[in-house]
């Protein structure tokens, strides 16, 4: 897989400019995917600074590893998903980092790779694993999950209107015969949707899905907490989300990190006094231009916020 298969980094000038606050620490890419934002990481920081980069889809870090090579004695890959960053540290004896980004979701080229199952714009495998040493696949949930569960999933994670509908044929269906192709999930949306609304709500089914796998909202709060207790002071957290409940979660966990008292909500009762750990940077989150969507339409839907440890 060919660098050249990611697309360009999102936002890239703001990643840099809130990421970057000294250039002989350790940063880390929690989200390697192409190696886009860690080249132009790496050509900003010193010969002294190091970058640790993961990724839990193996073609990224093969992608991102030559992509990298000439950097190659300032950088540590690995394959992992971001969550297990504690024990990542750990293991490469780093114990505070001056900078850690998250540029969240499925990369360009994951969507584009036909046989890993995350687009429903062609006929394959129901796989959608980040990690494909993970057993759980999209057609595990699809064809084991219970009714509730997978209504439940649709949801919660695709804010899919049609959720009990499409959970009671998805049941309905793999009685005759199991869920193989994701062209059997869309043919399933498509008769709840409608044509009208028939690309948004195969969107939703399949960004559910794929949440679910790779359980990525339970990843990313991990990934939250265990990254603000591991900055340096003035070490920054840059976080680019693509839909509202990453969105959501970021804000949040920056907000409660950031609060210096716990209201009460009663006029008598005192608010609890906390010790803020983070300062957050960006009061709005940052969108790309309409010039950067023109060029890059991957970048549409992206928000960033900062924030920098106290
Ligand atoms: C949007 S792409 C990143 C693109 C990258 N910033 C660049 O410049 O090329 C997201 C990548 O993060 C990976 N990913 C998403 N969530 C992850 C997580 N929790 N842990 C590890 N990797 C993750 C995906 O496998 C994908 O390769």
């Amino acid at each position: 897989m060919e660098a050249s298969s990611y697309h360009t980094p999102v936002l890239l000038n703001e990643v840099l400019a809130y990421l970057i606050t000294r250039t002989d620490g350790v940063y880390v890419d929690g989200t390697l995917g192409g190696g886009g934002h860690a080249e132009a990481v790496l050509n900003r920081i010193g010969p002294d600074a190091r970058l640790i980069g993961i990724d839990a889809d193996e073609d990224a870090i093969l992608s991102a590893g030559r992509r990298l090579a000439p950097f190659s004695s300032r950088v540590t890959l690995i394959q992992s998903y971001a969550s297990e960053l504690n024990a990542i540290l750990e293991r490469t004896g780093v114990s505070s980092v001056s900078g850690i980004l998250l540029d969240l979701g499925v990369s360009s080229h994951q969507f584009d790779a036909i046989e890993r199952g995350f687009s429903f714009r062609a006929d394959e495998r129901l796989d959608m694993r980040m990690d494909r040493r993970q057993e759980l696949s999209a057609a595990t949930v699809l064809n084991t999950y219970d009714e509730a569960q997978l209504a439940q999933i649709l949801w919660e994670y695709g804010e899919e209107k049609h959720s009990r509908r499409l959970a009671k044929l998805i049941v309905q269906r793999r009685l005759q015969r199991p869920l193989g192709t994701t062209g059997d999930l869309a043919a399933l949306v498509e008769q709840v949707a409608g044509p009208k609304h028939r690309i948004k709500s195969l969107a939703r089914v399949f960004q559910a899905i794929r949440i679910e796998v790779n359980d990525e909202l339970s990843r990313l709060k991990r990934v939250l907490a265990d990254g603000i207790a591991v900055l340096a002071p003035g070490g920054r957290l840059v976080v680019i989300a693509y839909h509202s409940l990453e969105d959501r979660i970021v804000k949040e966990t920056f907000r409660s990190a950031s609060a210096s008292r716990v209201r009460s909500g009663h006029p008598l009762l005192p608010d609890t006094p906390l010790t803020p750990t983070l300062r957050v940077l960006t009061t709005k989150p940052v969108e790309p231009s309409e010039t950067e969507i023109e060029s890059n339409p991957r970048a549409r839907s992206a928000k960033l916020r900062a924030a920098e440890r106290i």
